[in-house]
């Protein structure tokens, strides 16, 4: 059984009850609670594996950040390239949560705009799989993005019934006027608001409401494929874990896979199947989300699981985080991390760790 929903109540609670019966957690408890996602059988190869629906290989982005040419030749200063994302693969499969956990400035937005097709790899491919719908149609995921900032992500002067209503009536998803406006009240339902919220404008809004208008935007596409870059962060804890409930619920609802980003490894918790920490561009170690919640084996993992508050131990001893991320241009010799490692020997200094197999998990470190 789960627990209760593990939230205070709050004035930014949706008018519907539609949280009552989700699957609850808190950001900051400890107990993974969260089901094994209900997939597609269709999806699931004949081993009972889960079909792969995004392959990236050997992803790079870097951004030219020199000088102009004349500016560079008087001043002789060097080309400056900045390596937003280095030579990254991983593998998601259908209607699971593949989590990206870094600090601020570590290339995880770099990441999901190539992944949705804002950005250019300057390596590697990123390749998404034909999908069989539940309707039978088979085609690529219809992905869709999911922003940190749900105020500037809605247009202010619509209503939020047009907002809503654009993406069904620009790829024509419903026969007429009557059916796209039965489909917005039935999405609007769906995320916890409700049908009367289709005349409000944005701002009437509160920053969770905004944001569950954001993910009816996204359903209103018919997504098969979220990727959410930092959802939650703008929000208040007790917020969060609302909008975190409610994605598990549609996920299981509606099959839906998730590619999900975070700063913040408490807030990915309760939601990952797969779970990949990443530092100055590169994967540093990757699993299964419980293999790496509970024998996190990178040092970096290590480091941000301490900087998370455990409800079972309030008394724990909390480590901040020290120092800071390096500069993408000028990336430390051999391990990125060597300047911030408590274990950090003379081999780091000079050597790159390459990701390799250990256990079920992928790590990066040569002590590890
Ligand atoms: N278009 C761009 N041009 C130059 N540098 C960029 C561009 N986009 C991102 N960067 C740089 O790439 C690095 C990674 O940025 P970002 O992907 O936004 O990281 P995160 O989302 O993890 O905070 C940062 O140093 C950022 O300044
Ligand atoms: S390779 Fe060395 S510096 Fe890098 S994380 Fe491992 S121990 Fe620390
Ligand atoms: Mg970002």
């Amino acid at each position: 059984m789960r627990d209760p929903i593990q939230t205070s109540p709050h004035p930014e609670e949706p008018r519907s009850g539609v949280s009552k019966d989700a699957p609850a957690f808190s950001v900051a408890s400890t107990t993974i609670l969260r089901d094994a996602p209900d997939g597609d059988p269709q999806d699931e190869g004949s081993r009972g594996e889960r079909a792969t629906i995004l392959d990236v290989h050997g992803a790079s982005c870097r951004f030219e950040v020199s000088q102009p040419w004349l500016a560079r030749v008087v001043s002789r200063s060097p080309r400056r390239v900045l390596r937003a994302v280095e030579d990254i693969s991983f593998k998601v499969e259908r209607g699971t949560t593949f989590s990206i956990v870094g600090e601020s400035g570590c290339g995880k937005s770099t990441l999901a705009r190539m992944v949705v097709g804002l950005q250019r790899p300057t390596e590697g491919s990123l390749r998404f799989a034909d999908i069989t719908r539940a309707d039978g149609t088979i085609g690529p995921p219809r992905v869709q993005m999911i922003f940190q900032d749900p105020y500037a992500s809605l247009n202010p002067r619509w209503r939020v019934g047009d907002i809503i209503a654009e993406p069904i009536r620009e790829l024509k998803l419903r026969k007429d006027e009557g059916e796209t406006i039965a489909r917005v009240g039935d999405l609007l339902e769906i995320v916890g608001l409700s049908r009367g919220d289709a005349l409000r404008f944005p701002h009437e809004f509160s920053g969770g409401q905004r944001q569950r208008i954001s993910i009816a935007r996204a359903l209103a596409t018919e997504a098969d494929f979220l990727v959410c870059d930092e959802p939650t962060s703008a929000l208040d804890v007790s917020v969060q874990a609302q909008i975190l409930n409610l994605m598990v619920r549609l996920q299981k609802e509606f099959g839906l896979t998730y590619l999900f980003i975070s700063h913040n490894l408490s807030v990915v918790r309760h939601m990952s199947d797969h779970l990949a920490i990443m530092y100055l561009g590169r994967f540093v170690e990757s699993g299964p989300a419980e293999e790496v919640f509970n024998h996190p084996r990178h040092p970096y993992t290590r480091l941000l699981l301490d900087t998370i508050p455990d409800v079972e131990k309030p008394n724990r001893e909390r480590r901040p985080m020290s120092g800071e991320v390096p500069s993408p241009i000028a990336p430390p010799p051999g391990c990125a991390f060597h300047p911030r490692c408590a274990m950090a020997g003379d081999i780091c200094r000079s050597e790159r760790p390459i990701l390799r197999e250990v256990a079920e998990t992928q790590l990066a470190c040569h002590f590890g």
